[in-house]
């Protein structure tokens, strides 16, 4: 029961809402570590790396509660500073933990994170980073150990932009002594949601939504209650499907102002695009035959995260195309997958050159890693016949009810 088994060929039409993000979700729960006494955290998505984090924080003495999308986290009994390797095994993000338990705790055990296998991945910014800020950490071949008495502020100048890196000093410098300089930072919306969250709570974050953060750090921070913004890389996919199928969608609350390099990709690709103040509909052309390339990169360029659904619909659109992964070295691994389907797709370096054609196979596809799972879903649904996607885990670490929604706007898609 770990597969999805679709029917191909179904237009998608009509109303979904988009779920919470996960990647804002993640951090801000982490962030919950900084403030003593109970956080609220609205349209939190329930999702398996959202349930991994509420475990974590559990596991280190929290109590956590969910009703419905409301996730609760009291931290007041916080003991424990070693984390459960199962959690962290599975998720990257369990590296974010790391910045905020020094500050609330000063001290840190872990095993080296795992998450999606699209790149290596490596941590060692984020140690090298905290180190400057006076942290103190033994390396051991499956892990670390992380000591510090306060932390203390820093000017960083980063070698290159990192979202996670950028976090993690976020929740290392908001109660840190001092002034914190990062730059470059990263400047996704899911950083300015952990911005707004902190800076609610207490924080003085200055420069929210540049390349530079300036972190004036503060005795103490208070509970809030906070809503999570809408999931951007969830409302691609959904779009994306929506253009694979040719059908038309009515995307409920996703963040249009956060989406601009996608929905200019999706025109250039002959979709058409009507935003709205609550949402966006899409009106799909499978197969538009327009040519388009495509070059991921850091925020406000287009998502590395969307990379692999547009592949899909490059795979369907009847002409050429081109995508420059700069982000993550191994991000094509759905390409073998695709081929089974009968895209003609030719990797060289870090760019693919798709050879699109007007119509996929059904077959019996492997997911291996979160988003490319999601692809692969919208690959059969726009597909003939029948096809099998397997590891659907990969997908549900990030998509709430992906089954359950598609179905809704018209799928003929089961679990298998
Ligand atoms: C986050 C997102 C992920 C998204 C990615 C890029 C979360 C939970 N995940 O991942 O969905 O695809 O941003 O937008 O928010 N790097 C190093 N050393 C380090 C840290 C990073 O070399 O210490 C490299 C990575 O291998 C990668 C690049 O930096 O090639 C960017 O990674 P980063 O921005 O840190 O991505 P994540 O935070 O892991």
């Amino acid at each position: 029961m770990d597969a999805v088994r679709i029917y191909g060929g179904n237009r998608l039409c009509g109303q979904t809402t988009i779920q919470g993000s996960k990647n804002a979700s993640l951090p801000i729960l982490a962030a919950t570590l900084l403030i003593e006494g109970t956080c609220e955290i609205e349209n939190c998505p329930d999702i398996s790396d959202v349930y991994h984090m509420q475990r974590l924080l559990t596991s280190l003495g929290c109590s956590v509660e969910r009703e419905g999308m409301l996730v609760r986290v009291n931290t007041e009994g916080l003991s424990e500073c070693d984390m459960p390797s199962d959690s962290v095994g599975v998720m990257r993000s369990s590296i974010m933990l790391l910045g905020a338990l020094l500050a609330r705790a000063g001290s840190v055990c872990m095993e080296y994170p795992g998450g999606c296998v699209i790149g290596a991945r490596p941590i060692g910014l984020h140690l090298q980073s905290l180190r400057r800020m006076g942290v103190v950490i033994e390396e051991q071949p499956q892990g670390f150990c992380a000591e510090v008495t306060r932390l203390k502020g820093a000017v960083f100048r980063l070698p290159f932009v990192s979202v996670g890196v950028t976090e993690n000093l976020l929740l290392a410098a908001v109660l840190a002594e001092g002034v914190t300089v990062i730059e470059p930072a990263a400047r996704e919306p899911e950083i300015q949601a952990l911005c707004d969250f902190l800076n609610l709570a207490g924080a003085r974050i200055e420069g929210r939504g540049s390349d530079r953060l300036v972190i004036h750090g503060v005795e103490k921070l208070r509970p809030v209650r906070f809503r999570v913004p809408a999931d951007r890389i969830v409302a691609g996919t959904y779009l994306c499907a929506c253009m694979c199928t040719g059908g038309s969608v009515f995307l409920q609350d996703a963040p249009v102002q956060d989406m601009e390099s996608v929905l200019e990709h999706a025109r250039r690709m002959g979709a058409s695009i009507d935003c709205a103040e609550d949402g966006i509909l899409v009106n799909g052309r499978a197969h538009a035959g327009r040519i388009c390339v495509l070059r991921t990169g850091c925020y406000p360029e287009f998502p590395t995260d969307l990379q692999s659904p547009f592949m899909v619909a490059m795979a369907l659109s009847g002409c050429r195309g081109q995508i420059e992964e700069t982000v993550f070295e191994n991000r094509f691994r759905i390409v073998p997958e695709l081929a089974k389907m009968g895209a003609d797709i030719c990797i060289q370096g870090n760019t693919a050159y798709i050879d699109g054609c007007r119509r996929l196979r059904g077959a019996i596809v492997h997911a291996q890693e979160l988003r490319g799972g999601a692809a692969l879903v919208t690959a059969a649904l726009a597909a003939e016949g029948t096809s099998i996607v397997t590891n659907r885990h990969y997908i549900d670490r990030g998509y709430e009810d992906l089954v359950l929604r598609l179905r809704e706007l018209g799928a003929a898609i089961e679990l298998a």
